[in-house]
């Protein structure tokens, strides 16, 4: 189990620059993940540590070895780099049973034959493919498999796990069952584990830590909690979260006192504490965020004192399990709540309320977060 250090890493294919100058330090034991759109790169940036691929600039650390430098013209081939790396259409070898797939690795490097039995056996254990050994891969469920290619992965205790999107070709329910597996799996063997996925529910579940990479770019890297709660600019806070959070274009202007965020349809009061970092905004455009669970209905408010509501129409009412989904609309602006319960209709109004404490709010040029 190492660190794994990425500095000033930059990759270009061609005119397509898949990395641009990535920082980056994982910690050992950590199960960090590459969160971000398709084309990202962050498949790119896995076969760097691996070392599938040199990149054009920078150095790649595990643990205190130097494993990659084109500046210092130091390359350590992937067989000694001692990592494990599966890829999302992993290949396992259809002719061999579950117990030859995994003991495979371990022959190649002409391990003893007691100690393959024994470490096939353990990861076996370890996975649940106890009774499915003697088994061909056509006789065994998709999940199955995949945990024959995730064994074949970890039979050789690597130092780092780097597992390129390894849930990708399971069923929504098994899915979401390996997810947990696996999550449990890595906390046993407490390997450093690199991850990539595009799917944010994924990454939000299993994550210590998360990079969002947008465009070869690192938008912003922290726990879940952080991302969720802090999103460092629009895009991080419209990727994560569904549905995702509501944007409203508006003005921040000072009456008196007070600021406040005019949207047009509607104005509402700045939070006192957060004022003073928007003292240098007034008169600009900004973009007010609230996610859709921090929106209310004034009806369901018990003793509600705000004084700025929002009567909107309500245009669709979709159910999603234990809550609903309300599709409010005002003139050019729309929102959407998710609430418990509601006695609203389609087409009625109704008077919505926000928790201002809740409120994100960016600058419209920078597309950075101000609160
Ligand atoms: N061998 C290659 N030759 C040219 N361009 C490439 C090559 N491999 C990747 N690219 C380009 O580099 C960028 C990053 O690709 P990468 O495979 O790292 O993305 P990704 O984030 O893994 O995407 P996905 O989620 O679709 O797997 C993309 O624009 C891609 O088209
Ligand atoms: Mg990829």
């Amino acid at each position: 189990m190492v660190s794994v250090a990425i500095i000033n890493l930059t990759k270009t294919y061609g005119t397509t620059a898949a990395i641009k100058d990535l920082n980056l330090e994982i910690k050992d034991g950590e199960f960090f993940i590459f969160l971000g759109p398709s084309g990202c790169g962050k498949t790119t940036t896995l076969l760097c540590i691996a070392g599938l691929l040199k990149p054009d600039k920078g150095e790649v650390w595990l643990g205190n070895e130097l494993v990659t430098s084109s500046e210092r013209d130091v390359y350590v081939t992937p067989q000694k780099r001692e990592v494990a790396m599966m890829f999302q259409d992993y290949a396992i070898y259809p002719h061999m049973t579950v117990f030859n797939n995994i003991a495979f690795p371990l022959e190649v490097r002409g391990e003893d034959k007691s100690e393959i039995v024994k470490r096939v056996t353990a990861t076996a254990n370890l996975l649940g493919l106890s009774q499915l050994l003697d088994r061909k891969p056509r006789q065994l469920s998709g999940g199955q498999r995949q945990r024959v290619a995730l064994g074949r992965a970890i039979v050789r205790k690597p130092k780092v796990f780097l597992l390129d999107e390894p849930l990708a070709n399971l069923d929504a329910k098994l899915r979401v069952k390996t997810r947990t597996d696996l999550k449990k799996l890595q906390r046993e063997l407490g390997v450093t584990t690199v991850y990539v996925t595009h799917d944010q529910v994924e990454a939000m579940t299993m994550a210590d830590r998360i990079m969002v990479q947008r465009d070869g770019v690192t938008e912003q890297i922290g726990t879940p909690e952080e991302l969720y709660n802090h999103p460092a600019n629009l895009f991080v806070a419209g990727f994560i979260g569904s549905p995702e959070m509501n944007f409203t274009d508006c003005t921040l202007i000072k009456e008196g006192a007070r600021l406040w965020l005019d949207a047009r349809e509607f104005k509402t009061p700045v939070p006192t504490q957060v004022a003073p970092k928007l003292e240098s905004y007034v008169g600009e455009d900004l973009i007010m965020g609230i996610r859709p669970e921090d929106l209310y209905e004034r009806k369901s408010v018990k003793g509600s004192t705000q004084k700025n509501a929002l009567r909107m129409t309500v245009d669709i009412i979709e159910p999603v399990g234990p809550y609903l989904l309300l599709h409010l609309r005002k003139g050019r602006c729309s929102l959407v709540a998710r609430v418990k319960h509601t006695t609203a209709r389609v087409g009625q109004e109704v008077d919505i309320e926000m928790d201002p404490s809740k409120m994100h709010i960016f600058d419209k040029k920078t597309a950075k977060a101000i609160i």
